[in-house]
């Protein structure tokens, strides 16, 4: 197990960046101190050969510039709030309008595009932000760190913990875009969620409030399935999201023992195991990628080219009253932890 560190560049006010590498058995992360960002993520096929499994950038950059959240820590609210605005209190808040006419993943000043302060561990990087009060149109002054730990099993562990001084909202998440073969599209990687429910969301990609089972609808994946299977099904959530866009109400929600989500890549036998405190997992078929972003060795970002499981609250929530709170109170710590697991497997 290492960790080490080695400058990534600046940023345009000529502060520096760190880069982080965890290494851990075969399996090797990297996280920058600019967004506390995933930049790599190394690991092993069922004959040893080595891929990066998510979408990321060679130098930093183009995590400067707008990008698909590639591998970012999105906060302070991962996701969508419709119209920006939201009552809490009785005081009413209203934040940037980003997507549409929505808020998303905290704004374009959000967390992935801050500088985070970083301090390493024998297995593990933290990384800590402290963010004003009012930042980005949210209230109250926020204390919040990610700790990325890599263990030997292949297992990348994120623990979220955060602070406020006056009551506001949060939800955190990881947004890392996921290809288990290291290159081409993710339409042949089997997938499997354990949620009986997912939310419909509107024309804007909004939630509708329904919990919606997931039975005979494309949206099931209760049992492993290529993703591509029903991706161009002809049913209206998929077509209004142009893939796979959705929230998935977790039958486990809030237990870390449990594996709530499992990826394959049968050519490559590389497998994702993700388990999570959080009551839900976005996910998202790379819809929205088209081949005009640049990534890694240059290579062009396709449609479905990666997939991400975002765990996470449900979207819109301060204005679902019966979604889970996303309310953090002074006095309170608001925790979580996503574990993504990389192992390998033999062809069956
Ligand atoms: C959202 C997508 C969005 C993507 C990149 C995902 O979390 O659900 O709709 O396009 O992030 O911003």
């Amino acid at each position: 197990m290492s960790v080490t560190s080695e400058p990534f560049g600046s940023t345009a006010a000529g502060h520096p960046v760190e880069r982080y590498t965890l290494r851990a058995g075969s399996v090797e992360a990297r996280v920058i101190t600019y967004g506390a960002t995933l930049v790599a993520l190394r690991a092993p096929d069922r004959s040893g050969t080595m891929a990066d499994v998510v979408l990321g950038f060679d130098s930093l950059a183009p995590y400067l510039r707008h990008h698909p959240y590639l591998g970012s820590l999105v906060g302070r609210f991962a996701n969508r709030i419709a119209g920006g605005r939201f009552s809490l209190d009785g005081a009413s808040y209203q934040l940037p309008v980003n997507n549409g006419p929505n808020h998303l993943h905290g704004g374009p000043g959000g967390f992935h595009a801050v500088l985070w302060q970083a301090e390493a561990g024998d297995d593990a990087v933290r990384l800590r932000y402290h963010s004003p009060d009012g930042e980005q149109g949210y209230p109250g002054a926020l204390d919040v760190s990610v700790t990325y730990t890599l263990g030997a099993d292949g297992a990348l562990r994120l623990d979220y913990e955060a602070r406020c001084d006056r009551a506001t909202i949060l939800n955190l998440t990881n947004h890392a875009y996921f290809n288990l073969a290291g290159s081409g599209n993710i339409l042949g990687h089997k997938l499997q969620i354990s949620a009986d429910h997912f939310l419909p969301v509107d024309a804007t990609l909004i939630p509708t409030g329904e919990l919606r089972p997931v039975e005979g609808t494309p949206l099931d994946f209760r049992a492993p399935t290529p993703i591509g299977a029903r991706i161009n099904a002809d049913e209206e959530q998929l077509r209004q999201a142009g893939g796979y866009d959705h929230c998935y109400v977790l039958n486990h929600g809030g237990d870390l023992g449990v594996i709530v989500a499992r990826a394959v890549d049968p050519l490559s036998g590389r497998v994702l195991e993700v388990r999570t405190t959080q009551p839900g997992v976005q996910f998202y078929s790379g819809n929205f990628l088209d081949g005009s972003l640049r990534g890694r060795g240059g290579q062009p970002y396709a449609r479905h080219c990666a997939f991400c499981l975002e765990t996470q609250h449900f979207p819109d929530s301060p204005n679902q009253p019966a979604f889970p709170s996303t309310v953090l109170r002074p006095g309170e710590i608001y925790r979580h932890s996503t574990i993504y697991r990389l192992t390998a497997e033999s062809p069956s």
